[in-house]
């Protein structure tokens, strides 16, 4: 992948603190309207966290950014599983975002792939187009967590979300990793469409998976492209030895 970084945090806290600090540096220059592509999982909330306190904050162009998830467990907003609910309980009430910028993933229809079509025609709407110019990324900003299989957002491994070109998002019926509940996921094609992408991955459990990719192997993460930069901020528990040395 071109102009992947890998850069090892000793720690949790030095990781929440590296990324918070990469995320407001990118997100500070950006000029006219921007938009962030958010992230769930337990890893993000210490990163949303510092992000929210004011000295970082203060750094953030707020009435020019809108708010847009990469995956949501179809749960309602109020669910602790829900990942626009841990965005806006850790991140975006704190940062004081009006609603009308957080386009969170609709989980209020039972079926995803209504939900999926409902969050793609909102993308579109945001982007003023549904065909994805390269020139213009529809992101400034990806955030993304690594699951222990590999997966990204919720594009698990194996599944035919995988192979999606044209659709922006996707209903996935059946989750590759607990919480076990339906998803919408963006796809490979919508999570390209940036400027700009950090992962952020911690402790042991993930140390294996870094290394399969490192070695090569065709898991959903080492599939993402990216229009600009990619960051991988990783804390030492979750580093191959290959990257410490
Ligand atoms: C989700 C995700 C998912 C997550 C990774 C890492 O909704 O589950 O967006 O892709 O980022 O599974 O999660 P952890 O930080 O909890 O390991």
């Amino acid at each position: 992948m071109a102009d992947r970084r890998f850069v090892v945090l000793d720690d949790a806290a030095a990781l929440a603190a590296a990324a918070a600090e990469h995320i407001a540096g990118i997100l500070e220059r950006v000029g006219g309207r921007g938009a962030v592509c958010l992230t769930g999982g337990g890893t993000i909330g210490p990163v949303y966290r510092r992000l929210a306190q004011p000295d970082l904050a203060a750094r953030l162009p707020l009435d020019r950014l809108d708010w847009f998830f990469g995956d949501e467990r179809m749960v309602p907003a109020d669910d602790p599983r829900s990942n626009a609910g841990q965005a806006r309980a850790t991140l975006l009430d704190p940062l004081g975002v009006p609603a009308a910028r957080i386009h969170a993933i609709p989980t209020d229809d039972a079926d995803p792939h209504t939900s999926s079509r409902r969050y793609a025609a909102e993308l579109a709407g945001f982007y003023g187009s549904d065909r994805l110019d390269p020139a213009r990324p529809l992101f400034d900003l990806v955030l993304l967590g690594l699951g222990s299989d590999g997966h990204v957002a919720s594009l698990f491994p194996g599944r035919s979300a995988l192979a999606e070109r044209d659709r922006w998002a996707v209903g996935v019926d059946t989750a590759g990793l607990a919480p076990f509940v339906p998803r919408v996921t963006l796809t490979l094609p919508a999570l390209a469409s940036s400027r700009a992408m950090l992962f952020i991955v911690a402790g042991a459990e993930k140390r294996p998976v870094i290394a399969q990719l490192l070695a090569g192997a065709d898991l959903p993460a080492a599939r993402v492209r990216c229009a600009g930069p990619v960051l991988w901020l990783v804390d030492r528990a979750a580093a191959p030895d290959t990257l410490i040395e």
